[in-house]
């Protein structure tokens, strides 16, 4: 298998498939057996060609059943039949040039055969090739994960004309594309990232999925990460390209090796999976009440806030900061104390530099050294002597409550990090709660401490390595309001 430049993961999404992913993919999309023969089939982000092999023995099965191999007149009709059915798009034309030396070999040393065909593999961004469009049985692929911010301007064009907003990943993109290439009821399966469940830029993604096609499978792969690359986790998705009926019905697995179950969805539910996709059987199951909890009659509810952004921890937390302008801390994620350099005053307000120098020397001078590190964060406006964004800097000041810490990466109830802090402290690297009454923050740190919550956090599917999963302020919010809810109304 060739290096993979870090240029080319970042910019082209360059990581290669293995084999049994690729074998799955294809059974339960049904690409098999005769299935294959006179089908249209696509890797639309070709790689080095590893689907593309896989479709060529598959069609060599089906295609020499009963027929002679060694005959060359045979073997022109297979050839035929390849460059007319199997298709190949490819940004990168170093690959390119790999996946036709990869067929021609394939060809001479492992079916020994003279004739090889001239395989369809166009050079080009697939999201501009439109020669395939709603021509193909089969759309097939591992499309690049590239994120926005290395996005090319002809992509977020594309991404701005699907009603994409916030941080749209290429492979989204991928998604619509394909499925414009499917012929009606062509079947689509891709491996990607399992994000597009739940952000916000996926959103698009789901609505057209539960209603312009059919879902046939999801397999969340869960924790067991097929690529190299420790924090993408990843799904496959195969749906057919046809509106789904009124009784829905998928295959789904949240893990690679356990088998898929039927799953019934009702169509009441369409409009939270919408929202964030989660399958399950289970009628006491409410995790799609909860995930879709909001707030309908702005009644007052519990925030659970970000701690403070400095991006310069290693500048501002400082077990031995001392002085004026220097506060109590807890970082969050380990549930440990130290103190902070805080340029700010009692109502929460920036100081001046000069004040710095004139009442805290060693702060001044620790500032003078690492002055251009500070400068190179990006700081929204803001002082390059103070923390990067205003998030928690009044509530840091504030006297009259008490803060609720908690931390953002669980594998069950047992690694949660809750604590009710000393008045004035500075949370980081995770969430807080504010209120006048302790007996209230004891309150949620209960409910919080169950089962159920770790349940949610684990349903919420945001995996992490080592077997963690993390969770945003607002997925705590909506537990703790939804419970509270629940609460009140029995
Ligand atoms: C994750 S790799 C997958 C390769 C292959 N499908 C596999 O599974 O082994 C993604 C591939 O997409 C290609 N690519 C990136 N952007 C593309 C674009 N806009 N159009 C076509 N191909 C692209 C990259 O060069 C890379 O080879």
């Amino acid at each position: 298998m060739p290096n993979n430049s870090e240029n080319e993961i970042k910019k082209l999404g360059k990581v290669y498939t293995p084999p049994y992913i690729i074998a799955r993919i294809l059974d339960d999309s049904g690409y098999k057996g005769n299935n294959v023969l006179q089908k249209h089939v696509v890797d639309n982000s070709a790689g080095d060609g590893e689907f593309l092999l896989e479709f060529i023995r598959r069609y060599k099965k089906a295609f020499f059943k009963g027929k002679d191999k060694n005959n060359i007149q045979i073997q022109k009709e297979f050839a035929l039949e390849i460059e007319t059915y199997v298709h190949g798009i490819e940004i990168n034309p170093d690959s390119i040039v790999i996946i036709k030396d990869r067929i021609k070999k394939m060809f001479i040393n492992e079916f020994y055969f003279e004739i090889v065909p001239e395989i369809d593999i166009k050079q080009n961004d697939t999201l501009f090739e439109k020669s395939l469009d709603e021509k193909m049985d089969y759309v097939f692929g591992n499309p690049p994960y590239v994120r926005r911010k290395n996005l090319s301007d002809d992509d977020a064009y594309i991404a701005k004309e699907n009603n994409m907003s916030g941080m749209v990943d290429l492979y989204l993109l991928f998604f619509i594309k394909g499925k414009k290439m499917l012929k009606p009821n062509g079947v689509l399966g891709y491996i990607t990232p399992n994000s597009y469940f739940y952000t916000q830029s996926g959103e698009r993604l789901r609505q057209i999925i539960l209603t312009e096609t059919t879902l046939l499978e999801i397999i969340d792969m869960g924790h067991n990460n097929p690529f190299k690359n420790a924090d993408t986790y990843t799904a496959i998705t195969i749906f057919k390209n046809t509106p789904m009926g009124k009784k829905i019905k998928l295959k789904y697995s949240d893990d690679f090796d356990k088998k898929s179950e039927k799953i019934s969805i009702s169509q009441e539910d369409i409009e939270k999976l919408t929202k964030y996709f989660y399958f399950s059987n289970d009628n006491n199951d409410n995790f799609l009440d909860i995930v879709t909890y909001e707030n309908e009659d702005n009644s007052e509810e519990i925030k659970v806030k970000n701690g403070a952004a400095s991006n310069a921890d290693w500048f501002f937390y400082f077990d031995d900061a001392k002085g004026v302008y220097t506060q109590r801390a807890y970082k969050a994620s380990t549930a440990k104390f130290t103190r902070a350099y805080f340029p700010y005053d009692d109502n929460g307000d920036v100081v001046k530099l000069n004040d710095i120098k004139e009442y805290n020397h060693d702060f001044f001078e620790k500032l003078k050294i690492d002055r251009p590190n500070l400068e190179n964060r990006s700081l929204q406006k803001r002082n390059w002597y103070e923390f990067a964004r205003s998030q928690g800097i009044k509530d840091f000041v504030d006297t009259k409550v008490f803060t609720l810490a908690i931390n953002n990466l669980i594998k069950d109830k047992n690694d949660l990090k809750m604590k009710i802090l000393p008045k004035k402290t500075v949370v980081y690297s995770g969430f807080y709660i504010q209120n006048k009454s302790k007996t209230f923050l004891n309150n949620i740190m209960k409910l919080l401490q169950t089962d159920d919550f770790s349940e949610y956090v684990k349903k919420l599917g945001k995996h992490k390595s080592g077997g963690y999963y993390t969770y945003s302020s607002v997925d705590v919010a909506r537990f703790i309001n939804y419970k509270l809810r629940e609460g009140k109304n029995e």
